[in-house]
């Protein structure tokens, strides 16, 4: 595997609503991350990516951009963007963008033109269709709820949108379209950024065959995946996106890619890849509070452990994978994995670490390294997101309870990790002087960045030990390229692995059991590189881990 500069990314999500107003109108800004990037400095990360700020109507709170070029006022202005490009380099930080070509808003201007003209080349631009007799044109489900097929005025004529209707696809197929995309991904990595996060990529691709599929719900739509996710021809799209735009300019590129199969994970992160590396979502999909596994805790350990192992393995000798737990759609992975009554220091930073001592590149999500909880709504009305209500609305028609249906949606949804930032214990912990955009966590009392900064035993520190551990200049390289070698597989409720580079070898241990648990080890202890207890146990040939008790130590 050749060496890249991005392979010893820290990286740090930041959802910008949400991070830090600093005039007053209640949604965070562009000046608020530069006025943290002293902070995110001090935790020891050198990547940031945020999520959309560019102009849009804000349908899907950014993902629905509206003039690619411009930085919308409600984030700040062009230049401020330049500047945090340059404040984040003084800092040893690149700064990525979030890039959506999958569809743009339908306030873009291509879109208006194509909707005033539907013979005018703009047209072309989105994937319009006739109908079929009175119906849409096929019976795809899009991916938020209800028909993908939005009917245009009086026509017969309906454009697709994989996701709400306020996100017309663009059509790939066009070059003239693709050339225009390009343009702009150059212009924004001219102007000094890192790269980009890049948005639901696996579905650039259609599969032109619009048969009805067998309806698979009370909707009598079908979720017709194959048709649009991963489709046939999809790489010659990403192959002509990173040739002409990412390569050239050695950026570092992360897909948002679901569902590559194992063997097409080199086309995809492999050293000519069409990315750097992906967010790839298999181990982040468990619930504790889920009916499956609410009396089976240790066995959805099990199964996490082996989807993390197994993703270590097919990624082996093709490049990096991306070891996250959090991110902007995804509920908190504390209340994800971690049985209420369980959470504490203990269980928290062995969640942390589990997934950050592996081999790939290391992501964080704002809010993650201070243990950032859900915050659990009384009513829908109490919620913003339309995923949100679509899925609410599929509940009730499957036939749930308006109880039930909260039940779910407050136990799943994405939009408990876009609660504002807490960064103090002072009002709307310290995020806005306005109303924010969004209620603030009422916990923020108990849970917040200073309290968390002066205290060398919090989660905040652990995340900080965890993270110049990371960088050790003797290990880095170990923690980046090592082999990963699972451990104690047959001990219920444990995940170890050890990682093994030119010699050297490092065991990450967890107990993920609330329980003492006593493991063969002893005399292969080395140097210990980090314990979330004051001590280790160790003795007669074993170490004897306490309940939540997560080691790094080297091996002899
Ligand atoms: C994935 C993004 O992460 C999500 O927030 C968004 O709603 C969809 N793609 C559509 O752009």
């Amino acid at each position: 595997m050749l060496k890249k500069w991005w392979h010893n990314t820290i990286g740090y999500q930041i959802y910008p609503k949400s991070f830090q107003d600093t005039n007053g109108d209640g949604i965070g800004d562009i000046r608020g991350v530069i006025r943290h990037l002293d902070d995110l400095q001090d935790l020891g990360i050198n990547v940031i990516w945020l999520c959309p700020i560019y102009k849009s109507p804000m349908v899907d709170h950014g993902y629905d951009i509206s003039d690619y070029d411009r930085i919308d006022p409600m984030f700040g202005t062009n230049e401020e963007m330049e500047e945090l490009i340059l404040e984040a380099d003084k800092r040893g930080i690149k700064i990525l963008m979030d890039l959506v070509v999958n569809h743009t808003s339908d306030q873009h201007e291509w879109f208006q033109k194509a909707m005033a003209d539907p013979d005018s080349e703009y047209a072309d631009y989105y994937i319009i269709k006739e109908g079929d007799g009175n119906n849409p044109p096929n019976n795809w489900r899009s991916i938020f709820g209800g028909s993908a097929w939005e009917k245009i005025g009086d026509t017969n004529k309906y454009y697709l949108h994989l996701f709400t209707k306020g996100q017309p696809d663009l059509n790939w197929e066009n070059p003239k379209l693709r050339e225009i995309i390009y343009d702009m991904v150059n212009r924004w990595l001219d102007m000094g950024l890192g790269g980009f996060r890049i948005d639901a990529i696996s579905h650039l691709k259609k599969n032109f065959a619009y048969v009805n599929q067998p309806a698979d719900g009370p909707d009598g739509l079908a979720s017709a995946w194959d048709y649009f996710r991963n489709a046939k021809g999809l790489n010659v799209f990403l192959n002509e996106l990173n040739e002409k735009t990412f390569k050239p300019h050695n950026a570092l590129t992360i897909g948002e890619v679901d569902d590559v199969r194992p063997e097409e994970l080199g086309e995809f992160i492999g050293d000519d890849g069409y990315f750097s590396t992906i967010f790839d979502f298999c181990h982040t999909q468990f619930h504790v509070k889920d009916k499956e596994w609410k009396d089976r805790p240790l066995e959805m350990i099990r199964e996490l452990r082996e989807r993390l192992f197994a993703k270590q393995d097919y990624a082996k000798g093709h490049g990096l994978m991306c070891n996250f737990t959090d991110n902007h759609d995804t509920s908190r992975s504390v209340e994800r994995f971690i049985p209420e009554a369980y959470i504490s220091f203990y269980s928290e930073s062995l969640l942390a670490s589990v997934n950050f001592f592996l081999r790939g590149i290391v992501f964080l999500y704002q809010g993650q390294e201070i243990g950032m909880r859900d915050y659990q709504k009384k009513s829908i009305n109490e919620f913003l997101d339309l995923a949100t209500f679509n899925n609410y609305n599929g509940y009730l028609l499957k036939g749930m309870t308006e109880e039930e249906a909260l039940e779910k949606v407050n136990n799943e949804c994405r939009e408990h990790s876009r609660t504002p930032m807490q960064w103090n214990d002072r009002k709307n912990a310290g995020f806005t002087e306005g109303t924010p955009w969004f209620e603030v966590n009422p916990n923020y009392r108990r849970i917040n960045y200073e309290t968390q900064k002066k205290d060398e035993n919090s989660l905040l520190s652990y995340y900080k030990k965890m993270i110049a551990l990371r960088k050790r200049e003797d290990l880095e390289e170990a923690f980046i390229y090592g082999d990963t070698i699972p451990r104690y597989e047959d001990q219920d409720g444990i995940i170890a692995y050890e990682r093994r580079y030119e010699g050297k070898r490092i065991l990450a241990i967890h107990n993920c059991n609330a329980r003492e648990i006593r493991l063969p080890l002893g005399d292969e202890i080395g140097e210990i590189l980090l314990n979330n207890y004051e001590k280790l146990n160790v003795g007669d040939g074993n170490v004897v881990l306490s309940g939540f008790q997560s080691v790094i130590t080297k091996l002899i």
